[in-house]
């Protein structure tokens, strides 16, 4: 951490050639439980990790925006009077994206000077760990303050998500962004999409002697695509047909009513959804009562419903979470959006080498690519560094 953001200081003098007004940072995030049940505004459970994007900001005496980061040769610039979803696209969409999208909060970017931007992440893309929602997180936070906005942290999630929803075009939900601006050491965020209250629940993992295993498939996804989005359209059918405002206002005990309502296909994405719902309060309230080794069977649950119902797990995902349950992981389930990206797996402390010698083996056996296995810790959410 601490050499990404020295490094993103000399490289911002660098490029830009002057020091910048400061440095922020903001992590990736891994949902314990709760997946695709965001946009239908009921809870999840995220955490943030120790893997984070930084991004070094410098106020200009102009109104230009310009962006760079450290893997991309690309220097972006924008007149902020040009500032639209119209005129962004690639990486930059996401920085950019988000100084559009506080314009769209209420802030008034007329009044606002321009900045230079360079950002630098060790969050991996295309994971599922979020590695978008850190960007906009770490860049929300930094024009929050070096605009003098004063925003609060639930609506620069909702400035993180305009950004990816219409700068971007993924129609994603408020989880990542409020995973990274709300996160906190060795705990996860307990938050109601409907609301957006939030509640910090204590994992106490290192005291358990458990740790969160990581596998990127390296099964590359992206939202803006496919998948996800006709996913979204199905729960959209779902809450229409049994006239509900979202799949959240329906429970379990409803479902016997939905299976006669929905065709097969829609009854079992609003049955994941549903039962999704359910397993996070579960989860919440299991942590709460018995502690993070208790919650195995929950993860397990989940996958099996993501994988049969929803039907958004890939023959890797699948594979990483069973050679992990098999291996003395207490529970396993993928993580994210889904159609690649990694599976976590809660283990105690003895067992993950044996866990990530056993991955690195069905994945040679099955002759798919090698696996990136690694252990985060849940970690501070968004900050200034410096
Ligand atoms: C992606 C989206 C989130 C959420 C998850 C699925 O990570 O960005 O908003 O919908 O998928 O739970």
């Amino acid at each position: 951490m601490t050499d990404l953001r020295t490094g993103v200081r000399e490289d911002f003098a660098e490029i830009f050639g002057r020091e910048p007004d400061g440095v922020w940072s903001a992590p990736g995030r891994v949902n314990l439980i709760g997946e695709h049940t965001d946009y239908n505004l009921g809870f999840v459970l995220p955490f943030a990790i120790n893997r984070r994007t930084v991004a070094a900001v410098g106020v200009r005496d102009d109104r230009i925006l310009r962006v760079g980061s450290t893997f991309s040769d690309e220097l972006v610039e924008v007149p902020l009077e040009e500032l639209g979803p119209g005129t962004l696209s690639g990486w930059s969409a996401y920085p950019l994206g988000v100084a559009w999208a506080l314009g769209e909060f209420g802030a008034d970017l007329e009044a606002v000077p321009g900045v230079d931007i360079l950002i630098d992440s060790n969050v991996p893309v295309g994971a599922g760990l979020s590695s978008s929602a850190a960007i906009e997180s770490a860049v929300a936070l930094a024009l929050d303050e070096i605009w003098r906005l004063g925003f609060d942290r639930r609506t620069l999630a909702r400035v993180g998500q305009r950004a990816e929803n219409v700068a971007v075009g993924a129609p994603t939900g408020i989880m990542d962004q409020s995973a990274s601006l709300l996160g906190e050491p060795d705990a996860a965020v307990f938050l109601d999409c409907r609301s957006l209250d939030s509640e910090i629940v204590p994992l106490g993992l290192e005291e358990a002697g458990l740790q969160i295993v990581i596998i990127d498939t390296g099964v590359t996804h992206a939202h803006s695509t496919g998948g996800y989005a006709s996913r979204r359209a199905s729960c959209e059918e779902g809450a229409r047909v049994l006239g509900v405002e979202a799949l959240r206002d329906v429970s379990v005990a409803d479902l016997d009513r939905a299976r006669e309502l929905l065709d097969d296909v829609t009854f079992r994405r609003v049955r994941h959804v549903v039962t999704e719902d359910q397993r996070v309060l579960d989860t919440v309230r299991t942590l709460r009562e018995h502690g993070p080794t208790a919650i195995g069977e929950l993860l397990d649950a989940s996958h099996v419903s993501m994988r049969d119902d929803f039907e958004i797990s890939v023959p890797e995902l699948d594979l990483a979470v069973e050679t992990a349950q098999a291996n003395g992981a207490l529970g396993a389930r993928m993580t994210g959006g889904g159609f690649g990206g990694a599976a976590i797996a809660l283990a105690p402390a003895d067992a993950v080498s044996r866990i990530m010698v056993a991955i690195d083996g069905a994945f040679a056996e099955h002759g798919f690519g090698q696996p990136d296995v690694f252990t985060v810790t849940a970690s501070q959410g968004a900050v200034r560094e410096s």
